[in-house]
């Protein structure tokens, strides 16, 4: 094995196998619960968490059968918070294809979404103990992370509804918020890794920074991508950040230094449910014109190479080729366009 993992292979394989452990351990009835539970996991997604987590536990010498069930606890946990998420953000389409609470009504999704939940946790438990792994240590570690990251994320939702409500927020209020919805579960899937391939105390808190930083920089590219995305790529609808108020970097930027005409034409469109969509784009363009997309991309950008960073002071690498692929990874992160 070379000194290069190629991202993309790392991302399918990861993909295959988690998605292998989801289904089988998915089974129940009533059947509609366990198909609307299904339905976002089957549409597809990136599976970049779960990814950080194999390729973090991989790099410090962890073994993979041992990763594979946490890294779709993960998967399982970041399910559930889509599907409540959309509902909260009043959202048709994710992964392509139509929200749970649309296809099955809010009751369902939230009980989905709550099933989803649950089984994060019981089955790579369910697993460990049937397959007698020893190290209970490292796993009750593990499902702490997780548990303390799904508590922030609510946090975080939380203040993302109440910045709807409020005329500003501030940077750092924004960057509070979007690391409790966002970057928390990614901190916790670098942690994780890291914890179940017994590293030092030390290494897990570099490779926490790691999840922190991409983490951020994963939610102001999505913020971006909820403007300037193409929805056929990204499978999710464009200016519904406008249209629901969220205070979005952006959105907070040109608040601060758009134009009086900017200013008055974002109060009629923010949180307006029938604004047009030639509202929208003339908002979008006077944005781009203020150089708010450009330098939102940088700063995405600044957070990656800052991650990249901590992994370049891990003591404890056993195999480079998953740290190569975690540094290609903040950068497919920021350059995304899905
Ligand atoms: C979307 O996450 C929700 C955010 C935290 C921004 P992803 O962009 O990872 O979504 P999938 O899993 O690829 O669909
Ligand atoms: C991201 O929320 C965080 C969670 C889903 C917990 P967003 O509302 O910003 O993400 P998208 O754009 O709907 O995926
Ligand atoms: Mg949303
Ligand atoms: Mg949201």
């Amino acid at each position: 094995m070379g000194y290069k993992m190629d991202l993309r292979e790392l991302l399918e394989k990861v993909a295959k196998d988690v998605d292998k452990f989801i289904y089988e351990n998915l089974v129940g009835t009533p059947k509609h619960l366990y198909d609307a539970a299904l339905h976002i996991i089957r549409a597809g997604g990136k599976r970049v968490r779960p990814t950080i987590l194999v390729a973090s536990g991989l790099a410090l010498g962890g073994e993979y059968a041992r990763l594979i069930p946490y890294a779709s606890a993960v998967e399982l946990v970041h399910t559930f918070t889509l599907i409540h998420d959309d509902i909260m953000d009043n959202d048709d389409f994710r992964r392509g294809v139509e929200t749970v609470h649309r296809k099955w009504g809010v009751p369902v999704a939230i009980t989905a979404g709550d099933l989803l939940f649950s089984k994060a946790f019981e089955v790579p438990t369910s697993s460990e103990l049937s397959n007698n792994v020893h190290d209970h240590l490292s796993s009750l570690r593990a499902v702490n992370i997780l548990s303390r990251a799904a508590s922030i994320v609510a946090e975080g939702q939380a203040l993302d509804m109440m910045f709807e409500e409020k005329q500003m927020v501030t940077e750092s209020e924004y960057l509070d918020m979007v690391y409790r919805k966002t970057a928390a579960l990614i901190e916790a899937s670098s942690a994780m890794g890291a914890v179940l391939a017994g590293a030092s105390e030390e290494d897990v808190e570099r490779m926490k920074r790691y999840g922190r930083n991409i983490g951020i920089a994963f939610q102001i590219k999505d913020d971006i991508l909820g403007i300037y995305g193409d929805p056929e790529v990204t499978g999710k609808p464009v200016y519904s950040d406008l249209r629901e108020g969220k205070k979005t970097l952006l959105l907070i930027r040109a608040m601060e230094r758009g134009s009086v005409e900017l200013r008055k034409r974002l109060q009629q469109v923010l949180g307006n449910r029938n604004a047009s969509t030639k509202d929208f784009e003339e908002v979008a363009k006077m944005i781009e014109d203020l150089g708010i997309r450009r330098e939102t991309e940088l700063e995405a950008y600044k957070l990656a190479e800052e991650a990249i960073s901590e992994l370049n002071s891990l003591k404890g690498v056993k195999r480079p080729e998953y740290i190569y692929a975690l540094k290609e990874l903040a950068t497919f992160i920021v350059s995304r366009e899905k």
